[in-house]
């Protein structure tokens, strides 16, 4: 995720620019960039940091300008640095583009470039845009038609805008997956990946829809598709409160992000191809070598290496042993040298997480680190790293980066499963074919969210909680305890469902809320008998399934393994309910930080 916003209209420019990528920090804060026109041609500013770094750029350069395109970034490809961040030009410095998204064929276009003599300077998929309108400039003199050839070759998901030296006053933009929207103003046109970068100076937002592409200057937004058929989109007036709108309308970050996560999964499984070389960095031939696996992490990302442990044991066979960080890094563990030492952390840099890693790289093992922040400390002490692509997750309670986790090691499961030859290529293809249908199911158990409400209100003045779960979804019932303990302050607890009756069942009293995970298959009826277990103590059971059941949540029916990651969604809701009619701070919960990097 990134933030891209763009001005082309009568005023000077450079404020409204700066403010708008303030606005916009949430969906990216580690280096951003500005290209401006002024009389000569285009020019470019850039800063590592926060956009107040590329502030003071710019305050020192006394810069004005009447059209300009900027980026706050979110590292996905190359590091955060200033020739990685956004705008980047093409080869004559006439080209300046500013992009959200992942173009996937950038490997692609960057050789057919390169070998026509481009030269690329930064690591950056978006880069190659740049290049192609180049190239197209050379077939079309017109700016907008060789955008719109170069668009078309573009493969993945993007918000692209564009301004080139000899076409003063013009932005051209294309949208496919990635969010753009235009304000209108009077002579004036503004363009955002989000309305607060432009709330402040007009209310008037034309949506764009996928494979819309538009020609901007400050009189007039002309839309088409990629055929070039004109298209009109309606202009809508934006009622939300200028302070709130950072947050998408939504009340808190922690909504917003939980209603991210159809967008934050496929953003991440797009990067995950079904081949663990393309995918993981890993090679068939170590792939197949690898005899176990260690998975350590903390708090939310512990449950996700949890839920990895059933998956990997189902699907490929291997031994997994999961351990919270903090444990792991104590033990004298005689170390598996032909193990996979894989370490999951949204920040990349949780202190434990760190320290256990380097115990495990000291003994001479590889490791793998699936992280959010690119660059992060975990990362760099990492042999392999996969990134999870969910832009920056402000609330402190993680969620779109916990479903992001679960999504790739899930497919890393079935990856290490396909190379080590327990599953056959047929089953394979139909399990990631169903794993690629991720977001959209996420999407249609998001549309229940009214209904965990009602739930909310039935159960919220309770002080306990009670969480099952077996098998793949046993740890969903921890991380379904834990975001309400996170949140609400409330005690809650989560077990294994046959693990009920040694003991916790003494808890259960009358009009206990107990949450119970029962997808359909192998023990769904085991999980129904727990369930009659603790119903007949007088607990309110909340299940939630896959298959029609009176009275229950139900989510998309998958097999069991990719379950979890639907179930663990109104499990997000019912805390965020709960909390928010108990009136607590949900976003910055008392006693948490977002990143511990003390041990
Ligand atoms: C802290 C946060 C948790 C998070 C854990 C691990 O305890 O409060 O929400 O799950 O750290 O963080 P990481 O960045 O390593 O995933």
């Amino acid at each position: 995720m990134c933030g891209i916003v763009g001005y082309t209209g009568g005023k000077d420019c450079v404020d409204i620019i700066i403010d708008g990528l303030k606005k916009l920090e949430y969906r990216g804060y580690d280096s951003a960039g500005i290209a401006f026109e002024e009389d000569k041609g285009i020019d470019i500013l850039k800063a590592v940091g926060r956009v107040d770094n590329l502030e003071k750029l710019v305050r020192a350069g006394k810069v004005k300008s009447h059209c300009a395109i900027a980026h706050t970034r979110w590292a996905t490809h190359g590091k955060p640095s200033v020739l990685n961040s956004h705008p980047h030009c093409d080869c004559k410095g006439e080209v300046a583009i500013v992009h959200n998204g992942i173009i996937e064929n950038y490997d692609e276009l960057k050789k057919e470039l390169s070998s026509k003599g481009h030269k690329f300077a930064s690591e950056t998929d978006s880069e190659a845009a740049a290049h192609l309108i180049e190239e197209e400039l050379k077939k079309q003199k017109d700016f907008f038609k060789a955008f719109a050839s170069a668009v078309k070759k573009l493969k993945g998901a993007y918000a692209l805008a564009a301004t080139y030296k000899n076409a003063p006053g013009v932005i051209c933009v294309a949208k496919k997956q990635s969010p753009l929207v235009i304000g209108q103003g009077k002579g004036e046109y503004y363009l955002a990946s989000d309305v607060p970068a432009f709330l402040n100076h007009t209310n008037k937002a034309i949506f764009l829809e996928d494979g819309d592409l538009a020609k901007i200057t400050c009189g007039a937004c002309e839309i088409y598709n990629l055929a070039g058929v004109k298209q009109s989109r309606k202009v809508n007036v934006i009622k939300w409160n200028p302070a709130t709108a950072q947050k998408g309308g939504y009340k808190h970050f922690m909504i917003k992000e939980i209603f991210d996560q159809p967008q934050a999964t496929k953003d991440t499984i797009s990067t995950l191809p079904p081949d663990i070389k393309k995918a993981f960095g890993i090679t068939p031939a170590a792939a197949r070598k690898i005899k176990g696996l260690y998975i350590v992490a903390c708090g939310t990302a512990y449950h996700a290496g949890l839920c990895a442990k059933y998956v990997i044991e189902h699907f490929a066979k291997l031994p997994v042993e999961v351990e919270t960080a903090s444990e792991f890094k104590y033990r004298s563990i005689n170390f598996q040298k032909d193990w996979l030492f894989i370490a999951v952390s949204q920040s990349g840099e949780t202190a434990d997480t760190l320290a256990a890693l380097n115990n495990a790289k000291q003994a001479g093992l590889k490791a793998l680190s699936i992280c959010n922040v690119v660059g992060s400390t975990i990362t760099r002490a990492s042999d392999y790293t996969v990134y999870t692509h969910c832009g920056p997750e402000i609330s402190v309670a993680s969620t779109k980066a916990f479903t992001s986790q679960l999504a790739v090691l899930y497919s890393f499961a079935l990856n290490i499963a396909k190379e080590q030859g327990s599953l056959a290529k047929t089953a394979f293809d139909k399990l990631y074919k169903e794993f690629k249908n991720l977001p959209s199911l996420i999407e249609q158990t998001l549309k229940d969210a009214q209904q965990i409400k009602k739930l909310a209100k039935a159960v919220y003045k309770s002080n306990s909680y009670i969480f099952l779960g077996r098998n793949a979804a046993f740890p969903i019932a921890l991380e379904g305890a834990l975001k309400l303990k996170e949140i609400s302050y409330l005690h809650a607890e989560g077990f294994a469902g046959g693990e009920i009756k040694h003991g916790p069942i003494a808890i259960i009293d009358k009009g206990m809320p107990v949450v119970a995970l029962a997808p359909k298959g192998e023990l769904y009826e085991k999980m129904l008998s727990s369930c009659q277990e603790v119903g007949a103590r007088g607990a309110k059971l909340i299940t939630v399934t896959n298959t029609p059941l009176k009275g229950a949540v139900e989510v998309p029916y998958t097999n069991e393994y990719l379950f979890p990651i639907l179930a663990v969604v109104p499990l997000q809701l019912l805390a965020y309910y709960v909390s928010d009619l108990r009136g607590r701070e949900i976003d910055r919960p008392r006693n948490l930080a977002k990143s511990v990097t003390v041990e």
